[in-house]
């Protein structure tokens, strides 16, 4: 993909982007050197976040196919991302092929590209629209042509959560979506996590992502759990990345899970 097909006019390059940053700590190259350059000073708090987002990612897939499995074949993944690294219809559809995707991000570069690498891929889409606002969100006429609200809904808030630092927020979002999906329908939400580390570093985090487009707020284990607010946590329940339903003995990070720094937990509406 030439430059060109990813890089929308209106995209500002003054201020690094957290979803540019992401792809540059998963090695992909849709990003710009402000971005780099943030993601630097990270990496000197962070050495393991590289680790960190190979672990989220991972998590990401195992809550899919797990999804998958237990019947879900529509999933709206809010906070999508660049699809550099697997993305969800891929995951979904290799143990379902008529699973059906929407893609949602507030960044132009995400969606963007997630157009391009869609336009040949039956039932998904990527529109773009801000999560805070997802009572109306639901409603935009792109979701509801791919998603079936009758029927359970995989709802994807992985790695997004901390991009919304007002709690009352989060939990207005988290919410309307329990009040858009049916019963049977799942929320996916991956969050990071204060426990690991001392105040003064998770400070100095959030510093480094005020510069960016979106603040940054880590949570305690306790405040992700609150977020389930509605849901019914599924087995293992709320654990680091690494132990939610681990594959094998050599899953990344599976031998010293709080490296992974952040949380993962699947809720099911009763
Ligand atoms: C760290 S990435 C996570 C990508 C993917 N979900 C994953 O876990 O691999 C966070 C994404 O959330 C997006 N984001 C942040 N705030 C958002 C908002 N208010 N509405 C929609 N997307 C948002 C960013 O643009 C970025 O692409």
């Amino acid at each position: 993909m030439t430059e060109s097909n990813w890089v929308p006019e209106e995209v500002p390059l003054d201020r690094p982007n957290v979803a540019r940053m992401y792809d540059y700590f998963l090695g992909g190259a849709h990003n710009f050197a402000v971005d780099r350059e943030a993601a630097q000073q990270l990496y000197k708090l962070f050495p393991d976040l590289p680790l960190i987002a190979q672990a989220n990612r991972a998590g990401l897939r195992r809550a899919v196919v797990a999804l998958v499995e237990a019947g879900v074949d529509q999933f709206l993944d809010i906070g999508s991302g660049i699809p550099t690294a697997g993305p969800v219809h891929e995951i979904a559809q290799r143990v379902n092929p008529r699973a059906r995707v929407v893609y949602v991000d507030v960044e132009p570069v995400a969606v963007a590209h997630s157009r391009a690498i869609l336009q040949s891929v039956p039932n998904t889409t990527a529109v773009r629209a801000d999560a805070r606002e997802a009572a109306e969100l639901v409603h935009r006429p792109e979701v509801r042509e791919l998603i079936d609200f009758q029927k359970p809904i995989g709802v994807l808030l992985v790695a997004l959560l901390h991009f919304v630092p007002d709690d009352e927020v989060a939990l207005q979002m988290v919410r309307s979506l329990r009040e858009a999906v049916p019963s049977g329908s799942y929320i996916v939400i991956s969050h990071a996590a204060t426990e690991q580390s001392e105040p003064d570093r998770l400070s100095a985090v959030e510093r480094v992502y005020r510069e960016s487009t979106s603040p940054f707020h880590f949570r305690s284990r306790e405040q992700i759990a609150a977020l389930f607010e509605g849901f019914e946590l599924i087995e293992p329940g709320l654990v680091y990345l690494p132990l939610w339903r681990p594959e094998s003995d050599d899953d990344l990070l599976l031998d010293d899970p709080q490296r992974s720094n952040g949380y993962l937990g699947v809720g099911r509406k009763p």
